[in-house]
Formats: structure tokens, C-alpha cells, sequence
């Protein structure tokens, strides 16, 4: 089975490249297909999710033609409406993009329930209450999604909760809708905006994403575009940690820093140093991190996709540290692997109470979740001796060419297959 082999102990210096954002890519590439003209898109990251999405909209027809590595053309002018139901749209959660974008264009959808990393219970019942908003029928029968609607119409919804996937879920179906629609409470999330953007493009009139009220006038139809997705905040959020973790000097370049400033304030407030220009942010770690207190929130908040990277840095500061989980009830799993490597965590409910260590020392670990097995590997890339990490396909969902990456800024990190492959890289990095 595919791992991840890890010397840690070397500081990671040099620059690492940021890719397109995973969760704005899972929508957009939705999004595209709410026209039957042809969509160029750019900045497509090639990790797992972004490829089930598409194989997705292929099975229903879509034609996604690629022009290079990160750019794909689609044209969704002959869908064959019927229930998109292959086994592996049920392991992504972004699958439920395509209910909105199909029940916009179309008036109905189909679509197998979202599955996702398991970080705690993922309702989507604000999804539902948004399209029922719109005038759709929806229910849920045998694991799939049924949304119908006479002719979707325009609506007020107020989220109770502020969701990211539910606001441009509700945000793409109601571009179509006849009328003016008003999302409030909405998320202000980047990749909410991206997505604005992008169907503004398209010809939709999308006004205040990025603010907590979102309106929306319907239009008859969209047309195609060209658009290149925003940089990964997360990918890059990783990077700039592994830098915290590591005690090294990393230029995280192609970003937008302003979406980062919650990342790169905890940074300063534990002691790096942080440099910023227009498109890349430089964070260095020449001394022994301090503690500090964190609590997970909706954009422009510290990002609970950030959360097990930050407690994976502070497991290694001086002092004692305590973080907060707001979004997901079941997102320290990872705590009991890093407990292996001398982590000293207590988790109580949704608050880790962290007292620092002087080091982490290498085991054999396994990646609970996407940006659980990305901040172990951290862990592993600060650790005294080897770290094997599996289940590295949670990882792979979420970033592209990780360990190339990592290798890049001078980790001891390698793919692997069998024992002996360990045995060879151990042999190599001695
Ligand atoms: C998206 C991201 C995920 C990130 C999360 C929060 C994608 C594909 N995934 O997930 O990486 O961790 O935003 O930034 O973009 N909720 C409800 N009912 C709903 C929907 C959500 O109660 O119908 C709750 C959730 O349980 C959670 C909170 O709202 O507590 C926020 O979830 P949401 O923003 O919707 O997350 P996702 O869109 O699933």
C-alpha cells in the first residue's frame, strides 16, 4: 500500500509554487456545466477530487477536454439527466455542487448523497432549505438527492449556520432563477467570491459575495467564459506551517496574501517572522515557537482546514497552548497519532489543551483525513528518526505533487510501496 517514508529533523528552505483552490475548483467545474457553451478553466489543481468531480460530469455526458495539466475546456450542451450515482462521487463531499448547478439549468437533479472526509456529521440541510427556497421539491431516497421544481423562482433564505458549500449551492441555482434572491448569513469564504466571480462571468448578477448578504438577480441563461480559479489558501496555509514546524524559511509563491492574514498573524503571534509582497508570503522560523490560543471560525476567522497544521506547531512550542474546533465535532483524530510521535494533547469535546514538547520523535502513523495526514506529515518532517504515514490517498485528494513539493524545499520524503522501498530510502538518507 502507498505511504509516505519521512526523515525528519532538516529545516525546509526555498520557495514552493501554490496551485489552484481545490474547494473553488469543485465548484466552478460544477458551475461551468449551467451552460451549454464552451468553458475554458484555468488553474485546475490535479489532485483526486477535482478528477472524481470531472469524471462525474462525464458520466452524465459533459465533455471535459484537457488542454494541459491545470486548464480544462468543458462544453455541457448534450447532459443526459438521469441520477449521477458512480461510486466515487459518493466520496466527495463537493458532489452536492452539481444539485445546485443541475437544478438551476435544468429544474431537476439527481445526485448521490455526499460522503467526504469524516470530520465530524456533514448535514446538508441548509442546502435543502435553500432550494426548497427556490420553489424545488427535494427529498432524499436510497442514498440520493432528488431536487424538482415546476420553474425555480426567487427567494429570501437566511442560513442558520454559516456554510460554504450552502451558499454556493443555493448562490448557483438561484442565478437562474426568475426574480431577486437574497442569501443572508451567507459565507464570505475566497473561493465563495471565486465562484461569484466566475458566474458573473457567465453572465449572472451576483453582488455583495464576500459580505454576509449575497443578491442575486435571475437570469434567463449563462454563456461561456474563460477564468483561472484563485490560489489554494490551504495548500498555501500548509506550507507557510511547514516552515513554523520545520524551524525553516519558506516562500509560499502564487497567493493572494490577504486571503492568508488569519495564517499569517497566528504565524507572528507564535514568533516567526513574516515577509509579504504581492503575490508571495516568506515565513521564517529561527526560534523556538511560543504559545498561543486559537479558535477555529467561518472566513475571515482562523480556517478549521488549518487546524490540525497549527496544533501540530504548537505541540512543539514552549508553553501550553489551547485550540478550539468550531465547525467539526470530530476533528482531533489525528491527536492520538501525534500522541505516538510525544505529542502531549488532551482533547476534551471540540478544545485541545496542548502542553508543549522539545520534539516529536518518528512512528508509524496513518492519515485519518485530508489536512490531518497533511499536518502529520509535518510532524513527521520535524521528528527525531523515520516516519511512515498511511493511507496517503486522503492527502492526495487535497494536494497535488505533496511530497514533490516538500522535496523541493529539501524534505526527506518518498512515495512508497513495500518494506523494501523503506529499506532503500532509509539506505539513501543516512
Ligand atoms: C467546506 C470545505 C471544507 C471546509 C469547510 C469549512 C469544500 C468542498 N469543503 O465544507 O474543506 O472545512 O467548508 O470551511 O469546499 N452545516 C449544517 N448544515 C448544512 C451545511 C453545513 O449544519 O446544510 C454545518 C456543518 O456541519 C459545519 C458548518 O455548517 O458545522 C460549516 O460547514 P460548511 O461550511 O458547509 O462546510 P462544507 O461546505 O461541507
Amino acid at each position: 500500500m502507498e505511504q509516505y517514508v519521512i526523515k525528519g529533523g532538516s529545516p525546509l528552505v526555498g520557495e514552493v509554487e501554490i496551485g489552484g483552490a481545490k474547494n473553488a475548483a469543485l465548484a466552478i467545474l460544477a458551475a461551468a456545466t449551467m451552460t451549454d457553451e464552451t468553458v475554458l478553466i484555468e488553474n485546475v489543481p490535479d489532485v483526486r477530487d477535482t478528477n472524481v468531480m470531472i469524471q462525474a460530469m462525464e458520466s452524465i455526458g459533459v465533455i471535459v477536454e484537457r488542454i494541459d495539466r491545470h486548464t480544462v475546456k468543458i462544453n455541457a450542451s448534450n447532459i443526459r439527466i438521469q441520477t449521477i450515482d458512480d461510486e466515487s462521487i459518493k466520496k466527495i463531499r463537493a458532489s452536492y455542487y452539481l444539485i445546485g448547478a443541475l437544478l438551476g439549468k435544468y429544474n431537476e437533479a439527481e445526485v448521490a448523497l455526499p460522503g467526504g472526509c469524516n470530520i465530524g456529521s456533514r448535514p446538508i440541510d441548509l442546502h435543502i432549505k435553500g432550494f426548497r427556497a427556490l420553489g424545488a421539491k427535494v427529498e432524499i431516497s436510497h442514498g440520493i438527492i432528488i431536487a424538482k421544481a415546476e420553474k425555480l423562482h426567487s427567494g429570501h433564505i437566511y442560513l442558520d449556520k454559516v456554510s460554504v458549500g450552502a451558499t454556493i449551492n443555493v448562490m448557483m441555482a438561484a442565478v437562474l432563477a426568475e426574480g431577486r434572491t437574497i442569501i443572508e448569513n451567507a459565507a464570505k469564504e475566497p473561493h465563495v467570491v471565486d465562484v461569484a466571480n466566475f458566474l458573473n462571468r457567465m453572465g449572472a448578477s451576483v453582488r455583495g459575495a464576500g459580505t454576509d448578504v449575497i443578491r442575486i438577480k435571475g437570469v434567463p441563461k449563462l454563456h461561456g467564459t474563460d477564468y483561472a480559479i484563485i490560489p489554494d489558501q490551504i495548500e498555501a496555509g500548509t506550507f507557510m506551517f511547514a516552515a513554523a514546524i520545520t524551524k525553516g524559511d519558506v516562500t509560499v509563491k502564487n497567493v493572494i496574501p490577504k486571503h492568508l492574514e488569519s495564517i499569517s498573524s497566528k504565524l507572528l503571534e507564535i514568533g516567526c517572522e513574516i515577509e509579504e509582497s504581492d503575490e508571495a508570503v516568506r515565513v521564517v522560523a529561527s526560534k523556538r515557537l511560543g504559545h498561543t490560543h486559537v479558535n477555529t471560525l467561518p472566513y475571515p476567522g482562523f480556517p478549521t482546514d488549518m487546524q490540525p497544521q497549527i496544533t501540530v506547531a504548537l505541540g512543539l512550542s514552549k508553553g501550553t497552548s489551547i485550540v478550539t474546533e468550531s465547525l467539526f465535532e470530530n476533528r482531533f483524530r489525528y491527536v492520538d497519532e501525534l500522541t505516538r510521535m510525544g505529542a502531549n494533547i488532551k482533547v476534551e469535546g471540540s478544545v485541545a489543551i496542548i502542553d508543549g514538547v522539545d520534539k516529536y520523535t518518528g512512528a508509524s502513523i496513518s492519515a485519518p483525513d485530508l489536512r490531518a495526514g497533511a499536518a502529520l506529515v509535518l510532524a513527521g518532517l520535524a521528528a527525531e528518526g523515520y516516519t511512515t504515514v498511511e493511507d496517503i490517498k486522503y492527502i492526495e485528494r487535497g494536494y497535488e505533487d505533496f511530497d514533490e513539493k516538500l522535496r523541493g524545499l529539501g524534505a526527506m520524503i518518498e512515495k512508497v510501496n513495500t518494506e523494501k522501498e523503506i529499506q532503500r530510502f532509509k539506505l539513501k538518507v543516512v
